[in-house]
C-alpha cells in the first residue's frame, strides 16, 4: 500500500547535503503505485518533484508539494547476435547499472562509469562524460504521463537529445515520470579513448589492450582526482553548462584571451570550458561562507558544511556576473533549481 509521509528531511536525499524539507514524501517500488497515486485528483493540482538520487539538484527553500521517489528496481537483459538489449528501472543507481553491463561484457556505457544518480534521471538531461553520452546507448524509455495515466514510450528520436538536454527538459517537463529505461549495447567493444586523460592513464598503467573494465577504473580513477566525493563534500557535480557561442561570439574572446579553452560544436559553433572561463575570474577553490567552488574543479560548487540553499545560488549568481563581465558570455545552471 502506497504511504504518505509529511514534513520528511530532504537532507539525506540530495548531494549537496542541504536541508529542505517536503511537505509531502512518496516512495514509489513499482509502476503501478504511479497510477494508484494519482488516482486520488488531491495530487493532480499539488506541485510535485520527482527525485531520483537528488544529485542534480539544489533545494533553495523547503518544497511545498509532494516530492515522488523513484525506487523502482530490475534489469534485465536480452542478447541478440552482437546485440545487447537491457532494460532496467528507474530507481536502479546508474553506477550499478554500468558495473553490471560491464562485469557481463556489455560495451557502451563504460565512460559513463561513476556518474552519481539513478538510470530513471539518465535521459533528464542526456548524461555525458569522456566523449560519450547517454544518447549513444540508448534505445527507449517508458515514461507514465501524468496527466492522463498513461505509460508512453518515447524512442530516441522523440526524447530530443542535446548537450545536456532532452525533451523532458525542454518542452514537457514535469509532465511524465521515467519508470524505465532500455539501453542498446554490443558485444563488441567500440572504445572510446580519445577524451582527456584516459589514453595517458592507461599507458601509465602499462595497458595498451584496454578491456571494459579497465577503461572504466581509469574513467573512475579520473573523476575521483577531479571531483569532490558527495559523501564527504556536498556538490552536485558541474553547476553550469559549458557554454556553446557562435563563431562571431568567440573572435574577439580569443583574440583577448589566446589560451581560451575550446572545443569545435555543432554547426560552427564554439563549446568553451566553464570551468576554465571561472578559474580565470579567481573563483577557482575560493571560499565564501560555508559554500565555495571545488579546489580541482571551478565548474563544480560544494557545500563546506550547514550551507542553505539560497547560499549556494547566491554565489552561483556572483560567478555568473564576474564571468560575464570579463568575458561577456552568460553561464547557464546545469543544477535544477527547487524552490
Ligand atoms: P535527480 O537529481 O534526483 O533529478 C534530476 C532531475 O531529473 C530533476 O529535474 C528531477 O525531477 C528529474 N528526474 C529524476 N528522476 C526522474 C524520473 N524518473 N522521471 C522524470 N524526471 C526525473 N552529470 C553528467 O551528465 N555527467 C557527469 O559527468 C556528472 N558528474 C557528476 C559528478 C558528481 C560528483 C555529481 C554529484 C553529479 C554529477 N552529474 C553528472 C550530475 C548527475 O549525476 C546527473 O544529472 C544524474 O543523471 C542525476 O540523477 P539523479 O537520479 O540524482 O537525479
Ligand atoms: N578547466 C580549468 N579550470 C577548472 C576546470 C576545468 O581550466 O577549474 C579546464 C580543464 O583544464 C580542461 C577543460 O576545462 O581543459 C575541461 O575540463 P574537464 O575535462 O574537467 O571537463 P568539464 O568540461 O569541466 C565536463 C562535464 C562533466 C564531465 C566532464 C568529463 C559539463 C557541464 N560538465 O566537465 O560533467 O564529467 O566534462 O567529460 O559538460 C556534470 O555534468 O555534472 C559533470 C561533472
Amino acid at each position: 500500500m502506497l504511504q504518505i509521509q509529511e514534513n520528511v528531511s530532504l537532507k539525506n536525499f540530495n548531494t549537496f547535503g542541504i536541508d529542505a524539507n517536503a511537505r509531502y514524501f512518496a516512495e514509489i517500488n513499482h509502476a503501478e503505485e504511479l497510477a494508484e497515486l494519482f488516482a486520488d485528483p488531491q495530487w493532480l493540482q499539488t506541485p510535485r518533484l520527482v527525485l531520483g538520487g537528488g544529485s542534480n539538484m539544489l533545494m533553495v527553500a523547503d518544497f511545498d508539494g509532494l516530492v515522488i521517489r523513484l525506487n523502482i528496481r530490475g534489469i534485465e537483459h536480452r542478447i541478440s547476435h552482437d546485440d545487447v538489449f537491457v532494460e532496467a528501472g528507474a530507481g536502479e543507481v546508474w553506477n550499478h547499472l554500468v558495473n553490471y553491463c560491464v562485469g557481463y561484457g556489455y560495451a557502451g556505457m563504460e565512460n559513463l562509469s561513476l556518474i552519481p544518480g539513478s538510470v530513471g534521471a539518465s535521459p533528464i538531461q542526456n548524461i555525458g562524460a569522456y566523449g560519450v553520452e547517454l544518447k549513444d546507448v540508448f534505445e527507449s524509455c517508458q515514461a507514465f504521463e501524468i496527466a492522463t495515466g498513461i505509460i508512453k514510450t518515447f524512442s530516441k528520436a522523440d526524447c530530443k537529445f542535446g548537450y545536456r538536454d532532452s525533451v523532458f527538459k525542454s518542452e514537457v517537463p514535469g509532465q511524465y515520470i521515467i519508470v524505465s529505461v532500455k539501453f542498446h549495447l554490443s558485444l563488441i567493444p567500440k572504445f572510446n579513448l580519445k577524451y582527456g586523460a584516459i589514453e595517458q592513464e592507461l599507458a601509465a598503467r602499462g595497458i595498451s589492450e584496454p578491456t571494459l573494465k579497465d577503461v572504466s577504473q581509469v574513467v573512475s580513477h579520473i573523476r575521483v582526482s577531479k571531483l569532490p566525493d558527495p559523501s564527504t563534500i556536498g556538490n552536485a557535480g558541474s553547476f553550469f553548462k559549458n557554454p556553446v557561442i557562435s563563431a562571431a561570439e568567440f573572435q574577439p574572446i580569443q583574440q583577448n584571451f589566446p589560451d581560451v579553452v575550446n572545443y569545435p560544436a555543432s554547426n560552427g559553433q564554439v563549446k568553451l570550458a566553464a570551468g576554465w572561463l571561472i578559474e580565470q575570474c579567481g573563483w577557482k577553490g575560493k571560499t565564501v561562507g560555508n559554500t565555495g567552488t571545488w579546489k580541482n574543479q571551478a565548474l563544480v560548487l560544494v557545500n563546506h558544511g550547514g550551507a542553505k540553499g539560497e547560499e549556494v545560488y547566491s554565489l552561483s549568481s556572483q560567478i555568473i556576473d564576474s564571468v560575464y563581465t570579463k568575458f561577456g558570455v552568460t553561464l547557464q545552471r546545469e543544477v535544477n533549481i527547487v524552490s
